[in-house]
């Protein structure tokens, strides 16, 4: 396939049509119309065909989608089809939470190694890893062809350590902590911040409170 730029909002929209044609597939359906597609994940018919002609090939007219194959091929793009070898620093109630979750290696990405500075924590294994002391940290990377790193430690002690891991050789930082990390362009973060997402839930269910109290008001007649 040929490897061109797609565009942000895409790409934030393909593990959702990953999903759910994970479950197509689990389910034993081979194609799907970008209709049919369309009711499933309440998404615009055009939406989904503009989204997946980005890939080309994969619609044909009248015949719809090749499940498997617009799976696989949207795997390939997420490159969820390699193995991406991952540490968590930060053994904490969030980084054990992540090490527990076993999905994650079905998707390729295989949690080597977590770290910590408690030495309380150092030398308990959760799922099978090890908890390490922060001295390994280097070498670990090195030595397990690390390439990304979750840091789920307090946001006063992440640019240090995302300086650290930048040095050692890694890639791509999955940051939980509350701060914004500097790093060189050649190095990619995902932030994922779960009260930011609450706060949009409050605002969305707040202006939707508000719309129906004024459409209330209306309703009795006044202005
Ligand atoms: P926690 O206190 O249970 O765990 C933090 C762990 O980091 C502790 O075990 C501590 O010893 C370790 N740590 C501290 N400094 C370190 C360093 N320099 N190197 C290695 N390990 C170090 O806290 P919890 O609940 O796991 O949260 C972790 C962080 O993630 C907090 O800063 C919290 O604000 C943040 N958080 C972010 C969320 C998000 O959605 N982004 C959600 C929940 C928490």
């Amino acid at each position: 396939m040929e490897n061109r730029e797609i565009s942000k909002a895409v790409i934030t929209r393909l593990p959702r049509y990953y999903r759910y044609l994970g479950e197509l597939l689990e389910s034993g359906v081979e194609r799907i119309s970008s209709n049919e597609l369309s009711t499933r994940m309440k998404v615009t018919a055009s939406q989904i065909r503009q989204d997946l002609n980005n890939f080309g090939g994969f619609g044909q007219q009248g015949y719809g989608y090749n499940v498997k194959y617009l799976y696989t091929e949207i795997g390939k793009i997420l490159g969820i089809d390699r193995q991406h070898n991952l540490i968590i620093i930060g053994a904490g109630n969030l980084g054990q939470a992540i090490a527990n979750y076993a999905n994650f290696e079905k998707r390729g990405f295989i949690i080597k190694g977590m770290f910590d500075i408690n030495p309380r924590l150092i030398g308990l294994v959760v799922r099978g890893i090890e908890i390490r002391g922060v001295d390994d940290l280097e070498q670990f990377i090195k030595d397990n062809d690390v390439q990304m790193a979750a840091l789920t430690i307090p946001k006063t002690k992440a640019p240090e350590i995302a300086d650290r891991l930048v040095n050692a050789g890694i890639k791509a930082i999955w940051n939980f902590a509350h701060v914004d990390l500097n790093v060189p362009d050649d190095v990619v973060v995902e932030n994922v911040h779960l009260s930011e997402s609450l706060m949009r839930l409050s605002y969305r269910v707040c202006s939707m409170q508000d719309r129906k109290k004024e459409e209330e008001r209306k309703a009795r007649g006044e202005s």
